[in-house]
């Protein structure tokens, strides 16, 4: 191979001069758009840059790692050896946004030896791809010591200068953050309005923020920082040093302060950094799925589904009934009592629903015992996840929903008590499957119970993982409230449906919520790493609807939670409302019935980071696309050519958007409904209201529809 052939023959040149000057490799990505530059200088350091179509995407970054066991930092190398190989694979995900995804890449793997006479070998493994570069840090079995204690990992990323930075402040055990969207010198992440409420957060300094990191360069450059196949090590922060634009890595802590403790032969996650002067191919990087490895869970195609779900949930975050069974009202901080949700009768209704709009899911919390106390109290045994409340009939419930066609959907809440739940794990599942539930919701509200670790530290890394890998013996799917961001493991875990791990829209029902800007910031950071359950399509968007004196409220208008559904991936979608809510909009409703959750194709028409998103997708298996458009606190109007349908088709184009005169404030509630023929031809315009956006489904159309339904112009 080429390649191989041109580094050796750098790499041997290299070596003849190693005694007197700097090495240097430069790889390029398969389509030459992407220049990695490794430079070993003469006193051990390795750095890295990263170059796009000439420009300069990351300056001069050093490599490292900090050992506390044994006690060394590990900055100067030997290079031993360098391997390359170029790897062009195509992979079939059990679900996603797009049917197939190309894998192609250039490797290097650099075989180093610490210089200071240790005798540990570290390897460092880069892979370029046309949209970025990863690399990650392997410890091969080693000759003396195998046994490690990370102290902290010490890589850095410069970036070019004083970005436009969208990020959330660094914190060991929550994201639930509203996003800053600051130039990189003026981040403070010292806390604010926007913070979470009602986790526990672990700020731990004002120059620290947590990736996904999206950034764009006063050249025009569009540059995401996360990690990817995040496994038995902690998450990642970024601390950046403001004189320079370098970010250094800071890994989540452990309860007594360590970082990680591993055992070679290990890998870290890979570091990634997908760069492109194009907004939308941000959004297309299929990068960090690429660099997870392949999936665990055999037989998944067969029992992992897709799925929308409703839920007896809405109606105790905006504080109509409680999880607990004596209505104290846990989450809406509200004295008066209330009625306890998770009766028979009421999970029954919401089963009606589901099954008369061909929803497949029901979630039901608050139906077990341990609600009276769960919240705040550090208590490590509240919850036994198989005991009901006697007002909740398990068999009578499984009997109704199997005759329905509808799955109820389980509920694990731990209030942080990992350690609980890792004891009841096996009996919780064994329970599920008894009562024919497949599908799971967990939840880590509060500290990790009992020793105080964190949600994004190496040990509940490990626990989720345990949690994906028990679930799938179990055949249940998984959707994880409160875990460490996602990293792309939803390919090697294809059960993990989805996470919340960010501030969904449970904060508009009781906080100050998400300002109208926060929908097209997250397809651009914590969407990168994975689908999330944000829990779309609330329809009564103001929250005195269910108390007159209730000031909170969901900051965008009823059409753009609609158009959630597509600019917002997931194969686990909640139809959030009430059925009340949705039974008063049936005509609304109907975009939420006919819209998919798996996909043959995903096109990123038009985006641009804190402002804009509109995603075309194409369900799976059919020729039926939906769009779907947001905008932030402005007003937009687009062109949008619907040149992805097929050429010789037409197709009935329901256009569900905001009316002339509606805003997310003032007016959120008011939208139009209108139907069309277009095709390929057609140039659709978008009018998205302030806090607004559009949502359409694009179904070819029938004889008769040809006939009779008018032409857009
Ligand atoms: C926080 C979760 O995000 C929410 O969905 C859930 O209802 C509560 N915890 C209670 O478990
Ligand atoms: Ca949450």
């Amino acid at each position: 191979m080429l390649l191989k052939r041109l580094l050796t023959i750098l790499f041997m040149s290299g070596i003849v001069q190693q005694a007197f000057a700097d090495q240097s490799i430069t790889i390029s990505s398969p389509d030459n758009n992407i220049q990695l530059g490794i430079l070993h200088r003469t006193n051990g350091d390795i750095v890295y840059r990263v170059f796009y179509k000439g420009k300069k995407a990351i300056e001069p970054s050093g490599l490292g790692m900090k050992l506390k066991n044994p006690e060394l930092s590990l900055l100067k190398f030997d290079l031993l050896a360098i391997d390359s190989s170029v790897t062009d694979e195509t992979w079939k995900p059990v679900w996603g946004e797009v049917n197939s995804i190309r894998n192609n890449y250039k490797q290097i793997v650099l075989k180093l030896a610490d210089r200071s006479g240790s005798g540990i070998q570290v390897q460092v493994i880069f892979r370029i791809f046309n949209d970025g570069v990863g690399f990650r840090y392997l410890f091969p079995a080693q000759t003396k010591l195998n046994h490690f204690i990370i102290a902290d990992e010490l890589t850095q990323i410069a970036v070019t200068g004083d970005h436009n930075a969208f990020w959330i402040p660094g914190d060991y055990d929550t994201n639930e953050y509203g996003y800053y969207n600051s130039s990189l010198s003026k981040i403070d992440a010292s806390g604010g309005g926007f913070a979470q409420e009602i986790h526990a957060k672990t700020f731990f300094d004002n120059n620290a923020v947590q990736t996904p990191l999206m950034m764009k360069s006063a050249d025009g450059l569009y540059i995401n920082l996360h990690e990817a196949a995040l496994l038995n090590y902690p998450a990642m922060n970024l601390v950046l040093d403001k004189s320079s634009f370098i970010f250094t890595s800071h890994l989540v802590p452990d309860a007594v302060g360590n970082k990680a403790y591993l055992q070679a032969p290990f890998a870290t996650p890979w570091r990634t950094i997908i760069v492109s002067d194009k907004a939308t191919e941000i959004l297309a990087s299929k990068l960090i799925l690429n660099l997870n490895e392949p999936s665990k869970v055999a037989d998944a195609t067969a029992w992992v589904k897709p799925q929308k779900m409703v839920g007896v949930w809405w109606e105790m975050h905006v504080g109509k009934s409680s999880w607990d069974y004596s209505g104290g009202q846990v989450g809406s901080q509200q004295s008066t009592k209330v009625p306890h949700g998770a009766t028979t009768a009421n999970v029954k209704r919401y089963i009606d629903f589901a099954a008369t709009h061909g929803i497949q899911g029901v979630l039901v919390e608050g139906w077990n015992t341990g609600w009276e106390d769960w919240f705040g109290q550090w208590k490590e045994d509240v919850f036994d996840f198989v005991t009901p409340y006697p007002d909740f009939n398990v068999k009578e419930l499984q009997q109704y929903a199997a005759s329905k066609g509808v799955k109820i959907i389980m509920h694990h809440e731990t209030s942080g008590s990992a350690t609980n739940y890792e004891r009841w794990m096996d009996t919780a599942y064994r329970f599920m499957n008894r009562f024919g539930y497949d599908a799971v919701k967990t939840g880590y509200v509060g500290r990790i119970i009992p020793r105080g670790e964190h949600h994004d530290g190496q040990w509940m890394v490990r626990h989720y993982e345990r949690v994906a890998a028990k679930t799938a013996q179990h055949h249940i799917m998984v959707d994880a409230h409160e875990p460490v961001r996602p990293t792309g493991l939803h390919r090697t875990y294809p059960n993990w449906l989805a996470s919340e791990a960010a501030r969904g829209n449970e904060f508009n029902a009781w906080s100050v919520g998400n300002m109208p800007d926060h929908e097209a910031i997250l397809p651009f950071t914590r969407l990168m790493g994975g689908p999330m359950d944000y829990t779309p399509g609330i329809f009564k968007i103001k929250m005195n609807h269910y108390n007159a004196d209730k000031k909170e409220q969901v900051h965008t208008t009823l059409t753009k939670q609609l158009a959630l559904y597509v600019t917002m991936y997931s194969p686990l979608q909640m139809a959030a409302d009430l059925p009340e809510n949705y039974e008063a909009r049936m005509d609304a409703f109907q975009f939420i019935k006919d819209v998919a959750v798996d996909w043959d194709d995903s096109r990123m028409l038009e985006a641009e980071p804190g402002d804009y998103v509109i995603i075309s997708r194409k369900a799976k298996g059919s020729n039926n696309w939906f769009v779907g458009a947001i905008t932030d606190e402005n007003a937009r109007n687009f062109s949008t050519s619907l040149s992805f349908l097929d050429t010789d088709k037409k197709y009935v184009a329901t256009i569900y958007r905001d009316a002339d005169n509606a805003h997310w404030k003032d007016n959120p509630e008011a939208y139009v409904i209108e139907k069309f023929l277009v095709d390929a031809k057609t140039i659709l315009k978008l009018k998205l209201a302030p806090g607004g956006g559009s949502a359409v489904s694009l179904i070819p159309a029938r004889a008769e529809e040809i006939k009779l339904i008018k032409k857009y112009k």
